[in-house]
């Protein structure tokens, strides 16, 4: 039987690996390293390959479809955004892309209120005051935070993170819930009197905003400096989708000018890299990339990627197409 080589640029959880390996047509080539691929070992991997299972840290162009050469049947993202797969460039050379929706909603949608919790009960200072020795006993005003019930979320993005953010914040923390999307959510309006308003509307109104949008040339720098200053001086951002949707250098002039509360961010414009000035800031709490990184996600999301590279190479639509 001939086999087809199934390009794994970086190792993900054994579930998801284990299913490949069962495949008996499939030559499973993982990359060795434990690092992102550099442009050069990139193209010189995928080569020959008919199917590539790739992290959102790889930048997958027309160049490194070419690369691996016209066998390539489609390509499966570890990762439910997918900008950093050009869908043009695949769809001019009939190339199928996949994600793996669904697989993280819970994680991700924890996570922004893990740092929502954080940033309003304000854990992270707490804790550097108790480990700095600073705890000397109870004071009535030590370290007042604030609380969540009777504010207004605006949610930015009502897919499926969204709207389960929605679920956990309205039900669970009695917040009241406003959105803005391309595509009105009916559902969400229902079943939480969600008021759909214009960006500005929202963000005029919101205490929370929480993003939760793709990246597209539409969503990047989403919220600028024109856009901070209509966020209430109260209010906090959360960021769990991708970097680029903020300004990240405009948001450190508003957390510095304090014009807006604080910030929750899991994402960065220039990841890894943090704009100036954001680590020295008290008002943020900061998280590498991690929202969907429980056990529980990543494990789903390695079945799911790995399903889709089988019908990828068994010539079958994958499950999961990107779109
Ligand atoms: C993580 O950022 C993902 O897109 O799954
Ligand atoms: C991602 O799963 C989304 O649609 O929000």
């Amino acid at each position: 039987m001939e086999k087809r080589k199934v390009f794994v640029t970086r190792s993900i959880p054994e579930a998801g690996l284990a299913l490949l390996r069962q495949q008996k047509n499939v030559r499973l080539i993982v990359s060795p390293h434990d690092r992102v691929l550099t442009r050069a070992e990139l193209l010189r991997g995928v080569k020959g390959a008919d199917a590539i299972l790739c992290l959102l840290t790889d930048k997958i162009d027309g160049a490194v479809m070419d690369s691996a050469g016209p066998q390539l049947k489609g390509i499966a993202n570890y990762a439910v955004g997918f900008d950093n797969i050009d869908l043009a460039a695949a769809k001019k050379r009939g190339i199928w892309v996949s994600n793996t929706p669904g697989a993280s909603t819970n994680a991700v949608a924890e996570h922004a209120v893990a740092l929502l919790l954080a940033l309003m009960h304000r854990l992270p200072e707490a804790d550097r005051f108790v480990r700095a020795g600073k705890y000397k006993g109870w004071a009535p005003m030590l370290l007042t935070g604030s609380e969540l019930p009777g504010r207004t979320l605006g949610i930015v993005g009502v897919g499926r993170i969204g709207s389960a953010l929605a679920h956990r914040l309205a039900d669970g923390f009695g917040l009241r819930v406003v959105y803005s999307d391309v595509i009105r959510n009916i559902q969400l309006e229902k079943q939480f009197k969600a008021k759909r308003l214009s960006l500005r509307q929202l963000l005029r109104q919101a205490d929370v905003v929480s993003l939760h949008v793709p990246l597209l040339p539409s969503t990047r720098h989403l919220i600028g400096a024109k856009e901070l200053k209509l966020m209430k001086p109260t209010a906090y951002l959360i960021n769990t989708s991708r970097g680029p949707v903020v300004d990240e250098k405009a948001l450190v002039t508003a957390l510095r000018h304090q014009t807006i509360a604080g910030a929750g961010l899991d994402v960065y414009e220039f990841e890894p890299k943090l704009a100036p000035g954001l680590a020295k800031l008290n008002n943020v709490i900061l998280t590498p990339h991690i929202a969907s990184a429980t056990l529980e996600a990543r494990t789903a999301m390695a079945i799911m990627a790995a399903k889709n590279i089988i019908h990828i190479i068994a010539g079958k639509r994958p499950p999961h197409l990107a779109q």
